[in-house]
């Protein structure tokens, strides 16, 4: 079974096509080499991003042992690992002097904020998937949730504040997988 296939069936969120499209051109027209993925699952995004082209590296970063493991298993199998390397780790507890092309952001969203000051200094560039959460963010009684309600509030007041602050440059792609947000830290 693919990779793809895996996932719609044990119902493991990867990201849209349209929206995984977006991100792999943009990987190929700014030449970006160097790559901090934040939210790993089960390696589909990684490795998409990897077999762009053999020189790009990427440090992907996953919480859950169960999905650390089948990540692992698919990197090994598609003979990605001298490419990938992926760490089971909660991302706010991984600390490194890297600086990279490029982070891309879908680990927890209610956290989105937290994993941009972590990673500050880390990257001139960060790319954050999910910022319309189904429509969700934008309509909350789209589900009765509780967990789903306080999690598209926090996306939310992230979106709303950060497309208004004056130290990032953002481009916001409302429509395009479900909702791709592309932010550059502005340096003084
Ligand atoms: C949407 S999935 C990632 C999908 C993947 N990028 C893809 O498209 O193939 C989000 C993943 O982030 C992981 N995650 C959640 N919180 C995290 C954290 N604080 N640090 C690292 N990983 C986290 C979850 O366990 C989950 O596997």
């Amino acid at each position: 079974m693919d990779i793809k296939e895996y996932a719609h069936e044990h119902h493991v969120p990867i990201m849209l096509d349209d929206g995984l499209q977006f991100l792999l051109e943009y990987i190929q027209t700014h030449n970006i080499k160097t790559i901090l993925e934040i939210g790993t699952a089960i390696g589909y995004s990684s490795m998409q991003m990897a077999k762009l082209d053999k020189d790009i590296k990427i440090d992907t970063l996953e919480i859950d042992p169960q999905m650390y493991g089948l990540a692992m298993e698919n990197i090994n199998n598609n003979q990605l690992a001298d490419q990938i390397t992926c760490y089971l780790t909660d991302a706010l507890a991984f600390r490194t002097d890297k600086h990279y092309d490029m982070i891309f952001v879908d680990a927890a969203k209610g956290k989105y904020r937290r994993y941009l000051e972590h990673f500050l200094t880390n990257s001139d560039l960060f790319i954050f998937d999910n910022l319309e959460f189904h429509g969700i963010v934008d309509d909350p009684q789209l589900t009765h949730n509780r967990n789903t309600r306080s999690l598209v509030k926090k996306l939310r007041t992230f979106r709303d504040d950060i497309l208004k602050d004056p130290k990032f440059h953002c481009e916001y792609h409302k429509d395009i997988g479900d909702g791709i947000l592309v932010l550059k830290p502005i340096r003084y």
